[in-house]
This record gives structure tokens, sequence and C-alpha cells, in this order.
């Protein structure tokens, strides 16, 4: 009899993870000046436990302006970076989990309040809030400030800021980089022609609205090991007529699979307002699942998986390839745990925490050394 699928390990570039399940990026809101804090070293540090195969740091800005809020983590000067070395050296101490960071910047989804302080823009004349930029001068909200279209020396700025990021985690020693091409942010308002109205070569058909996200990731991918992998996640659909979705999410993927991209993970939504979501168990797989038809990398599939036999099941019959929690591990920072248990699998676990083996699984938990 062979094991679940969701316990079998994966090779992605030069990277092998343990199992199929994906720690997403989760923004914690809690950096001061850019700056990781206790805070994150507590918040990854229980979820390195997890038996995951892979810890993804949130949304990391490549500019400071390209935070989504005040309080986001950056990696765009050596403040920025000694914070998560400093963080990810204590991770590192007590688990061997691979750690990816996702690299991003907010574009017109900048300068934001705090979500639990109602999550609004704040304008750049208030405390918190500066001059938003995007690839045209369109606000995400109509009430919004507008950005500043990117110009062509910005546009340089920009993509020479995700190299130096991917440059400094390197240095970190990140065992791969994620890039932020979904939800709305600036690599995403590129894509989609709701954002992108611009007339130049960046604007327009889809192969110059491609255009800025693949020179991003170009420049990344020159500087970051090539062994280790550089991944893009998208958002599927916007969820809005006339806008990005499924049939270009996949042109783009091939495009970034041709360019040497090593996984792809499929989101959706975030550009756009009016989006309209069929919220449901599993409701982003079909995205996911196009696109895995149609490309040789493994695709990563998210958005409400919540079951271990729902987890089973999608990477089982070859929809995605592996799987990403969100919600559900902060809920639950054991659910690799549970979910071997009731699949019949094995995790790694501390050292420490091997005694808390319930007596009906005798062989759940792997000792990490
Ligand atoms: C607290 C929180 C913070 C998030 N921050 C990010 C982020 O930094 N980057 C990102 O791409 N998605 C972010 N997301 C979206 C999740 O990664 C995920 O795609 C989404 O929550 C759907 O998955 P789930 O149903 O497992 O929660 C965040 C979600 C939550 C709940």
């Amino acid at each position: 009899m062979t094991g679940p699928k969701l316990f079998e390990p994966i090779t992605i570039g030069d990277l092998t993870l343990a199992n199929r399940i994906v720690i997403a990026p989760m923004c914690q809101y809690s950096a001061v000046d850019g700056c990781m804090t206790d805070w994150h070293l507590i918040h990854l540090g229980h979820l390195a436990l997890s038996g995951a195969a892979l810890l993804t740091i949130e949304a990391t800005a490549v500019l400071p302006e390209g935070r989504i809020s005040y309080r986001d983590v950056g990696l765009y000067d050596d403040a920025t970076e000694a914070a998560i070395a400093r963080t990810i050296e204590g991770v590192r101490r007590h688990s061997p989990m691979p750690i990816a960071i996702q690299l991003g910047h907010a574009g017109r989804k900048a300068s934001t309040d705090l979500p639990w302080l109602g999550g609004g823009q704040i304008p750049p004349s208030a405390g918190h809030g500066w001059q938003t930029e995007a690839p045209s001068a369109l606000g995400f909200a109509a009430t919004d400030n507008a950005p500043v279209a990117l110009d062509h020396a910005g546009l340089k700025r920009v993509r020479d800021a995700f190299a130096d990021a991917a440059r400094r985690a390197a240095r970190l020693g990140i065992d791969a980089v994620q890039l932020h091409g979904a939800h709305g942010y600036l690599l995403h308002q590129f894509l989609s022609p709701l954002s992108n109205r611009r007339t130049d070569d960046y604007g327009g058909s889809l192969e110059n609205r491609m255009r800025f996200p693949l020179e991003v990731f170009d420049a990344v991918r020159q500087v970051f090991p090539a062994a280790k992998p550089v991944t893009m996640r998208v958002s599927g659909t916007d969820w809005v007529a006339g806008g990005w979705d499924s049939a270009q999410t996949v042109a783009f993927a091939q495009a970034l699979e041709a360019r040497g991209c090593s996984s792809i993970h499929v989101s959706s939504g975030g550009l756009d307002p009016r989006q309209d979501i069929p919220i449901g168990p599993s409701y982003q797989v079909p995205l996911a699942r196009a696109v895995k038809q149609a490309v040789g990398m493994p695709v990563i599939a998210v958005g409400l998986i919540t079951e271990p036999e729902q987890a089973e099941a999608i990477v089982g019959t070859g929809d995605a390839d592996l799987i990403a929690l969100a919600r559900a591990i902060l809920y639950d920072p054991r659910w690799p745990w549970h979910a071997a248990a009731r699949l019949g699998a094995q995790v790694t676990a501390p050292n420490q925490y091997l005694r808390s083996q319930p007596r009906e699984y005798k062989d759940l938990l792997r000792p990490s050394s």
C-alpha cells in the first residue's frame, strides 16, 4: 500500500521538501521601520515547528514605499536585513524547515492602515502615509489618493530594488524567493488590463502587460543562486469581467517557466473592489489545475483548504503538486501533525516534543535529528 501523496517528498529546483504542505506568506503588520521584531521570531518560530515542508516569510517590501502599511517587513537596507538575519538565525537553531521569502511591492495598494484599525488608505498628507506608485494613475478605490504612474526611471528603480532584495535574501541564506505577483499588488497591477492603462511598451497587449513582471523575474533570477528556486505567486483571475483571467495566467505561467521559474503558486483576486468571488472550499483549485495542465513546473494550490482529506485529494488527483495553508495553520499550528495522523503518515517533530505522540499513533513523530 502506498502512503498519502500529501506526505511524499518533492523537489523544486535543488530544494527537496519533506511533504506537500507549504505555509503561505502572511503579513503580520508587526515590523518597526521595516525591521522584523520579536513577534516575528515567535510567529515564524512556532510555525517552523509545525511539520510543514516550507515556511514562507510574509510579503516583504523591496522599497519603503512598497510596503502595504507602515508596519510591514522590508528588505531594502542593512537594518532590515539584519533584523531578518536575527529572526531566521533563531528559527533555524530549532527547526530544519526550509525558508522562503515573498518579495513584493504594493504599488497603488501601499500606504494603508493596519487591518485591525480598518485597513484603509492613508493619504500622503497624514502621519504614516506616503504617495503611492503604480503602472497608471488609477487608484484601487475611487476615494483613494491616486498613485503616480511609474516612468522609465521609476521602473528601473523598482526592478533594481527587487534584485537588491534578492541579493540580500541570498546573503541571508534564504532557500527560495517567491515574487508577489498576486492580490492586486504592483506586479499584478501591471498584468491586469483594469489597472494597467499604459500606452508604452508596458501596457496594452498581454505581451506588454507581462513585460515588467517578467523583467523583474529575470533580474531576480540573475542574482539569486542558480541552484535555489525563484518562484511566482499569481492571482489566477481578477473575478471581474474584462480583467486578468485564467487563460492569461496560463500564458504568464508558460512565459515564466521558459525563463527558469521553479514553481508557481495560484491564488486569486485583490485587484479590483468589484470582484465577485465564489468563496467555498478549494474555490481557487480550478485556477491551479488550469496552470498545472499547461506547465511542467510544480504548481501550488491555496485557498480554503482546511481538511487533510481535501488536501490529499488535490495533490492525489494531480490538480496541484502542493497545497498552501494560511488561516488553517494559524488556527491550528500543528495542522500537518494532525493531517499525518489522519492519513497515516509521519512528520518531523522537535525532539523536545516527541513524548507528546498519542498512544494510538505509534510512528507519527520523527525525531528532527
Ligand atoms: C493574516 C494573513 C496575512 C496574509 N498575508 C499575505 C501576504 O503577506 N502575502 C500573500 O501573498 N498573501 C497573504 N495572505 C493570503 C494568504 O497567503 C492566503 O492566500 C489566503 O489567506 C487564502 O488561504 P487560506 O484559505 O488558507 O487562508 C494573508 C492571509 C492572512 C490570513
